[in-house]
């Protein structure tokens, strides 16, 4: 392939985050077009026509996978589909020659993890890539950047949060079937952040608690609606976690990383934007409603980070490993969850 050549792209599923992926690749991803979608629901093709004609392109629609994956002369795939399906959608575009951008968390299971490192080794041509999106915000990039330059010395401790604004409609009760539970779906984020801003450390134990405070469904899926984790690296550097799907006030992700010699944290106030309001109650600003606000412009980043990683022959920093690393951890967890005892790894 020629170094700056359009690249050919085909999305896989178009539901929650599949339609952003797909309106981003569709105008705002220089260097690729999106040619095809696949999803197994009529309803969301109907969408896809839709957008695509405004587009003025020729809809190339795909009920099956692996029609999407012949369809002729495709580069890459986006897989944005339910987190059991990743493992085996990446080893089947990997031996259809397709690189692959897949979202987090890669699986909810080791060994699936290894057989998909095995696949891509077969394969060192194609690129692949797991969506750990937050190492594309600027912000992110920013403290990784000043540690990186000793501002604060050196890091030993992150606290790191991904709490959702409280959706009473219980979509991620639903969607807790296939999730993972609330550590390998929400808190895969900041394992990984944790794991990036402290040097790549090696987890040895972790211990975890959880409650439900408002959805007791979960039981049903042994899971929780607010848990709360400590991760304990070889190096003697430690992180906290804390997930929740029940915050009144808005998305509120942060992170706090401690050094020898300072502290940095980003996102301490998750404000929608400038405006302060000031009256009887106060001084308040209002909050950032979900993940997809907070982190658009990351979502965009990440994906041209893909895209021209491909296009240049460039080496992906975020690695199989680092994802495969976040899953055995996130296992660790819930197992810890579930059990009341520390876990050993
Ligand atoms: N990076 C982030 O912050 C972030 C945020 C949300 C979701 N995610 C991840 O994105 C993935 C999808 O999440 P979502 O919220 O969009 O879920 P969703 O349920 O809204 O969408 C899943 C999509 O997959 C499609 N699908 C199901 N089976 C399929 C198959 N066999 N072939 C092709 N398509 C199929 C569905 O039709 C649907 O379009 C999950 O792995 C989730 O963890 C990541």
């Amino acid at each position: 392939m020629s170094r700056a050549r359009t690249l050919k792209v085909g999305i896989v599923g178009l539901g929650r985050l599949g339609r952003r992926h797909a309106e981003n690749l569709m105008s705002r991803v220089a260097g690729a077009e999106l040619v095809a979608a696949c999803s197994p629901l009529p309803a969301e093709l109907e969408w896809a026509r839709a957008m695509f004609q405004v587009q003025l392109q020729v809809p190339h629609l795909y009920a099956d996978y692996g029609a999407l994956l012949a369809h002729d002369g495709l580069d890459a795939v986006f897989l944005v589909t339910p987190t059991s399906l990743h493992p085996q959608q990446i080893i089947q575009a990997l031996q259809a020659g397709k690189h692959v951008f897949c979202e987090k968390p890669l699986s909810l299971d080791l060994e699936d993890c290894r057989r998909v490192s095995a696949e891509a080794a077969r394969h060192p041509q194609l690129k692949v890539m797991i969506g750990f999106v937050r190492r594309f915000d600027a912000s992110y990039q920013d403290a990784y950047k000043k540690i990186q330059q000793g501002a604060i010395g050196a890091p030993f401790m992150v606290y790191s949060q991904t709490c959702d604004q409280y959706d009473p409609d219980g979509f991620f009760v639903k969607f807790a079937a296939t999730s993972g539970g609330i550590f390998l779906d929400c808190s895969v984020h900041d394992i990984d952040l944790a794991r990036w801003l402290l040097g790549n450390p090696q987890a040895v134990r972790v211990y975890a608690g959880g409650t439900r405070a408002i959805h007791q469904d979960l039981q049903q899926f042994q899971d929780v609606d607010n848990g709360v984790a400590i991760c304990e690296f070889d190096n003697g550097k430690i992180a906290t976690f804390y997930a929740s799907r029940t915050m009144a006030h808005g998305h509120d992700t942060m992170t706090e990383i401690t050094g020898t010699a300072g502290r940095l944290t980003v996102g301490s106030n998750p404000r929608k934007n400038r405006v302060e309001i000031a009256d009887v109650h106060g001084v308040r600003n209002e909050c950032l409603p979900s993940f997809f606000e907070r982190f658009e412009d990351a979502f965009l980043t990440e994906v041209s980070t893909f895209v021209d990683a491909i296009r240049r022959e460039q080496k992906l920093e975020l690695t199989l490993d680092d994802a495969t690393e976040a899953t055995r951890i996130g296992i660790a967890l819930r197992e810890s969850l579930l059990s009341g005892q520390a876990v050993l790894l």
